[in-house]
């Protein structure tokens, strides 16, 4: 397997829902005007209390410093496993699954502090700019490590560091909504932009028969994870959550905002995820 140390280096940051306003230039811009801007890497994530902005140095420079406008300190790097075919996994499951034993346990076991974020794709894994060190020597056993530099992929390798603390479990809540998750080609951008602009922007719903057009019609239901915002310092919280899931061989998306993280997991599995995180809140991780 291989691991490659994406080319971007990203901030994390947050938009107030009442600051939306202010930023709809830039957001426009970042999202449907592509080549308006140098940015390579954007996410935006709306949540019941902010608008959470991941993206590249390029991109942060469309946004103007304001009260609305929250930044995390740290650079993020993206890392993203590939799979080279050689794979002898027997698992059909998705998403953080599929990489939380390789990955998520052991750089939580490291102390690294992970920020996830799924797409229907592919599974980006931010860590510090800083922590690169420790995330090269810990995952250099398991992968091929490379790191993209200007369109070229270039082998890293390190040297050994290591630390061990207990994770805090934290309350999770499982609301009533259905998820959908799909992609769509960019060249389609143009065609549903005032449908997306009315939802982003005029708070409008996702119309129904936009929905299925490129996944299977599968839903998803959400676990949010954390009562108090979880910070971004914290470590093991992806990991305390993707490992049964791993263990029980469910699927999973995971989302990492500004506040909160966020598991999508099958409509179906949501009683036996349920009952899991009830256990595992009981008997702590060990
Ligand atoms: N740093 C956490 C971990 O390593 C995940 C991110 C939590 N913080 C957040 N703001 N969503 O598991």
């Amino acid at each position: 397997m291989d691991l490659h140390i994406l080319d971007h280096r990203l901030r994390v940051t947050s938009i107030s829902k009442n600051g939306l306003v202010n930023f709809t230039h830039p957001l426009i811009k970042l999202i449907f005007l592509r080549n308006r801007t140098r940015c390579k890497f954007f996410s935006l994530t709306e949540t019941p209390e902010n608008y959470t902005v991941v993206l590249d140095e390029e991109g942060f420079k469309e946004l103007r410093p304001s009260e609305h406008l929250q930044v995390e300190s740290a650079i993020w790097l993206p890392l993203n496993v590939v799979s080279n075919g050689s794979a002898s996994s027997s698992s059909q499951a998705v998403g953080v699954t599929k990489i939380a034993k390789s990955v998520i346990a052991p750089l939580a076991q490291q102390h690294v502090s992970v920020f996830m974020l799924s797409t229907y794709q592919t599974d980006f894994i931010l860590v510090k700019e800083k922590d690169l060190s420790v995330v090269v020597s810990t995952l250099e056993e398991e992968f091929n490590i490379y790191k993209e530099e200007g369109g070229e992929s270039v082998p890293v390798h390190c040297q050994d560091v290591s630390n061990a603390i207990q994770p805090t479990v934290h309350p999770v809540l499982i609301p009533k909504n259905q998820f959908c998750v799909m992609s769509l080609d960019p060249d389609t951008l143009p065609s549903i932009a005032t449908t997306l602009i009315d939802v982003l922007f005029y708070s409008s719903r996702f119309p129904a028969d936009l929905l299925f057009t490129s996944s299977s019609g599968e839903l998803w239901r959400m676990v949010r994870i954390g009562g108090q915002p979880l910070g971004f310092d914290e470590c093991g919280i992806v990991a305390q959550i993707s490992q049964p899931l791993a263990d029980s061989d469910i699927s999973a998306y995971y989302i990492s905002t500004f506040s909160f993280d966020h598991a999508l997991v099958p409509e179906e599995d949501i009683v036996s995820v349920t009952d899991m995180l009830q256990h595992q809140r009981n008997e702590p991780a060990t």
